[in-house]
């Protein structure tokens, strides 16, 4: 597997990157057998707070914070890469949940992962705030054929069916659009009960849209 370093990211807090990164790790451990690494990125420690005690069969969690300071940005996001890289020789996929990322940091952290994932949601302001990054991986990816950039739509209202054929139309091909999720309390619950929506509501429309979401990252990595 080429494509195994993936950073879930956004420069915005509370769009629902760990909420992503802990429910992929955990479904691509589970449906898809893969022995998977999350990484808690955020110093806040968001995801090892919710699996930091998991018994989840192939999935493991590592704290590795993102230097995120503009002093050194290049060195540190270096060393940082290269711990992830030395980890992903005893793996078969990491995916790492960061926090808010500042867009020099972002510019470097592209050349330190093979696939951003970037949750998205509905509303103009969140779209605006991610046009910086869909730039800047449209700029460092022009020679690549395939798409390092996913957008993952989050938090979307249950009622509401995103404009896919709109999107798909206006995005670059460095970027491709996942299925969505939806705003639904059972990711929720599953943060508060410290697992992911495969066991705290098997067969609920949350775990169902996880197990899409998780089938579209598998294609996408291999
Ligand atoms: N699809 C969703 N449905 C319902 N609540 C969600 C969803 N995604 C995230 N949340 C909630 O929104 C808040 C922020 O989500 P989180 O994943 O921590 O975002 P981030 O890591 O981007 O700050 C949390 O309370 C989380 O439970
Ligand atoms: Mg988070």
């Amino acid at each position: 597997m080429k494509n195994k370093i993936l950073a879930v990211t956004n420069r915005k807090g509370g769009v629902g990157k760990t909420t992503i990164a802990v429910n992929i790790a955990a479904g691509l451990a589970t449906n898809y057998k893969m022995n998977c690494v999350l990484i808690d990125a955020d110093p806040i420690g968001s995801s090892t707070l919710w699996l930091g005690d998991t018994t989840i069969n192939r999935l493991k969690i590592k704290r590795l914070t993102l230097p995120n300071s503009p002093n050194n940005k290049y060195h540190a996001l270096q060393t940082w890469g290269a711990t992830l890289l030395n980890t992903s020789l005893n793996c078969d996929v990491i995916i790492a949940d960061l926090p808010p990322i500042e867009i020099g940091v972002f510019s470097e952290l592209i050349n330190q992962v093979n696939k951003i994932i970037v949750p998205v949601g509905l509303s103009s302001l969140e779209w605006e705030a991610s046009f910086p990054l869909i730039e800047r991986v449209m700029s460092a990816s022009k020679d690549i054929n395939e798409a390092k950039g996913i957008i993952v739509p989050s938090r979307i209202h249950p009622q509401k069916i995103i404009p896919r054929e709109k999107i798909i139309e206006v995005l670059p091909t460095q970027w491709t659009l996942a299925p969505q999720l939806s705003l639904r309390s059972d990711f929720q619950k599953a943060s508060e009960l410290k697992n992911w929506v495969g066991n705290t509501a098997k067969n609920s429309t949350a775990h169902k849209e996880i197990n899409k979401l998780v089938s579209f990252i598998a294609k996408n990595i291999n």
